[in-house]
């Protein structure tokens, strides 16, 4: 009795063995694929993203910022750059995943693309050189000439006043230049990219008037529609803003502590 009973144990066993060794489910799977975070931004907008001479590393707030999203995230972080007016066409066609460029929300964007949660409120204010006495708002910049960055709020806030002549620019960094050359009389652009200007040197030459102008709140974009992406990128955001990541990057960047 004692033998067939070990017998049956064996025979149990063994079928057990077999059986682990052809489930599909109990196949290892193969190791998953990394996944790839393919992000694009124009460089000449620092402190949020910008290369330094000769370098072709991209620093700044938002580089920090999406690789420590694409980190919490499990993603693989590569990031490319291109003119800002590219960067919602290079979505669109599915050649980038993510633009994170100090990229404002707005209605007509949010047409062509997604947004994620905002994560910085900027505004647009407007930069004169030094002995210039006689701009002191939007209002005195009427029949003025104008450099500003193609395709941003920035072109679209000159292209409002009325009688200006507006001098657009692939680059942010050429716009200040030709108000530096006096060949414009105003650059309009965002508040944080013209104080870190002036507070890099800048202010040897040039100086803001005004006010910053009506907020205007960044977003990450992603194509219109990829929500798993999109879900991703928020849920790390919110964590990062959680766990203290999001305030010990905006404080290498901004030297306090963000705006609640
Ligand atoms: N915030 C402005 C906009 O969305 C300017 C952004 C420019 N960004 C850049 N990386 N050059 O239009």
């Amino acid at each position: 009795m004692k033998k067939l009973m070990l017998v049956i144990m064996a025979m149990v066993a063994a079928v057990a063995l077999v059986c682990a060794g052809c489930g599909g489910g109990e196949k290892k799977a193969a190791a998953p694929k990394e996944k790839v975070m393919r992000v694009a931004c124009e460089p000449t907008f620092a402190p949020f993203e910008f290369q330094k001479e000769g370098s072709k590393q991209f620093d700044g707030f938002d580089m920090d910022l999406i690789r420590a999203v694409g980190k919490q995230a499990g993603y693989k972080v590569e990031i490319s750059n291109m003119g800002f007016d590219a960067l919602i066409p290079a979505l669109q066609a599915g050649n980038i995943d993510v633009a994170c460029s100090g990229m404002t929300i707005t209605d007509e964007r949010k047409k062509a693309v997604d947004f994620s949660a905002p994560y910085y409120t900027s505004g647009l204010i407007i930069l004169v050189n030094k002995d210039n006495d006689s701009i002191k708002s939007l209002a005195d910049l009427k029949g003025k000439s104008i450099a500003v960055q193609i395709g941003t709020t920035g072109e679209k806030k000159g292209r409002s006043v009325e009688g200006a002549k507006i001098k657009a620019f692939n680059a942010n960094t050429e716009a200040v230049m030709e108000l530096q050359n006096k060949g414009v009389d105003a650059v309009i652009n965002d508040a944080p990219v013209v104080g870190y200007y002036l507070a890099q040197g800048g202010a040897k030459v040039a100086k803001t008037v005004g006010s910053v102008m009506e907020a205007e709140e960044y977003g990450i974009a992603v194509k219109k529609g990829n929500k798993q992406l999109l879900d991703d990128i928020n849920k790390a955001l919110a964590e990062l803003k959680k766990n203290g990541e999001y305030e010990k990057i905006y404080k290498t960047w901004f030297g306090e502590t963000a705006k609640k």
